[in-house]
């Protein structure tokens, strides 16, 4: 699908962004590793949370919905699982994947995952070599670098892992994984990664402790089912919220948003850059807390990012790339090197496409340093399959002078579906 944007005047109005990726993943993994039923709302549409469901449908988790964003799970407990029949598709998404891959770790028997082309190139061994450590086996290229991977799991025994990234995903596969061995399993980060995990096994009754960049799981919990609401998407968010920021006169408000504070570097950091942005109808949603993100444009100006802000704002860099580029003087992302194993490298990505709109990009092997200020020009843009460059191209767009084209803009479907309706109904042109 081919996404042609045009320039708007400003954007104004009131959206709810659909709900948070990484929680909804969670949510089904943990109510399928439950005992009774949970229910998930807001849970998110998108083709991404949509594997894991298949996934653990796959595994004999009976699992109704999504409906309407509802979805419910007949919990099979943590020794339920059934071996399945068929390889395992997490289609586009890390988090699927290394995730499951903590969980599979942990039955006993064996199973298959694979991905896309995009998934099938990205590091595994990451998680690979932990859950090695803990007692799994696993057959894939590269020294079980690359999927699609074998797994055979069994009876694992906990470990205390240093991990060198700041990795959420990496987090998650370990402290699963130590759901099913007997004693503490603990993982240490360089610095923190966003958290919900840890929160989201406390609210389905695992005891879980932080300490500093630590944190550590009690093995073998009583998980009960429950019921939770997942907030919006903050990365979602992230679209509209420097789409508003870089367009003069604009004021929007992003209803029921997550700002849990090891994902919300965004709002400080564009802050910082000198849009007015207000949280109102601050609140919780289960363990996450909540709120309505007022924000109005301004003149933008650079700003540096690096060390631990960059696991706080990582999937928005991108976005944050394009009102760099709006922004006056010279922005400098560092420390960021993970953005090139995301859905595409998103350095060289970001690198090409800006220039194309007559951006000055310089690209650092963990970053970028964008000369910002002048005025963009529209242009023709790949996404290179990944959901959130064609997103971030698409505010780009809105902001440049003449018409934008994104090729194979259909990627967005991986985390937001109804991106063009919502960018329409905030558009005055
Ligand atoms: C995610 C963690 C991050 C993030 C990804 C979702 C998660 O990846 O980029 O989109 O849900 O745990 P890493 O853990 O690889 O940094």
């Amino acid at each position: 699908m081919r996404l042609t944007i045009k320039p708007v005047r400003q954007l104004k109005g009131q959206i709810t962004v659909p709900g948070d990726k990484s929680i909804s993943h969670r949510a089904v993994m943990l109510g399928a590793l439950a005992r009774g039923t949970t229910v998930v709302e807001n849970f998110l549409m998108g083709e991404d949370c949509l594997a894991t469901v298949n996934c653990f449908k796959e595994l004999g988790v009976h699992i109704e919905g999504p409906v309407d964003g509802r979805l419910t799970i007949q919990g099979a407990g943590l020794d339920g699982l059934r071996e399945p029949a068929r390889v395992l598709d997490a289609g586009n998404s890390g988090t699927t994947t290394r995730l499951m891959l903590g969980i599979l770790a942990g039955q006993p028997f064996c199973s298959v995952i694979t991905g896309d082309e995009s998934l099938n190139k990205r590091p595994m061994a990451r998680v690979t070599k932990p859950l090695s450590q803990m007692g799994a086996v696993f057959l894939g290229r590269q020294d079980n670098n690359l999927l699609p991977l074998a797994v055979r799991g069994g009876k694992l025994k906990p470990i205390d892992f240093i991990s060198p990234v700041a990795s959420a995903q990496i987090k998650s596969a370990v402290l699963l994984a130590g759901l099913f061995a007997h004693g503490q399993t603990s993982v240490t980060e360089p610095t923190v990664s966003r958290d919900h995990t840890e929160r989201m096994l406390r609210y389905f009754g695992a005891e879980v402790t932080t300490s500093g960049t630590t944190v550590t799981v009690q093995g073998r919990p009583r998980l009960e089912g429950n019921r939770l609401r997942v907030p919006g998407d903050i990365s979602s968010a992230a679209f509209f919220m420097v789409a508003a920021a870089i367009i003069p006169d604009s004021q929007i408000t992003l209803e029921g948003v997550g700002i849990n504070p090891t994902r919300s570097g965004i709002i400080e950091v564009l802050q910082q850059m000198g849009a007015q942005v207000r949280l109102i109808n601050q609140r919780q949603y289960g363990q996450e807390p909540v709120a309505d993100i007022i924000i109005a444009g301004g003149e933008l100006r650079s700003t540096e990012i690096a060390g631990a802000m960059i696991p706080k704002l990582i999937d928005e860099i991108p976005v944050l790339a394009v009102a760099a580029a709006c922004a006056k003087g010279t922005t400098v992302f560092r420390d960021a090197g993970e953005l090139r194993v995301k859905e595409s490298d998103r350095i060289a990505a970001l690198a090409t496409e800006l220039a194309k709109f007559g951006t000055a990009v310089e690209e650092l092997p963990d970053g970028l340093m964008i000369h910002g200020g002048t005025t963009l020009t529209g242009t023709t843009c790949r996404s290179y399959g990944d959901h959130r460059m064609a997103m971030a191209m698409a505010v780009a767009g809105l902001a440049a002078q003449g018409q934008t084209v994104i090729e194979d803009a259909g990627c967005m479907a991986v985390s937001y579906p109804g991106f063009v309706d919502a960018l329409n109904k905030l558009s005055v042109e």
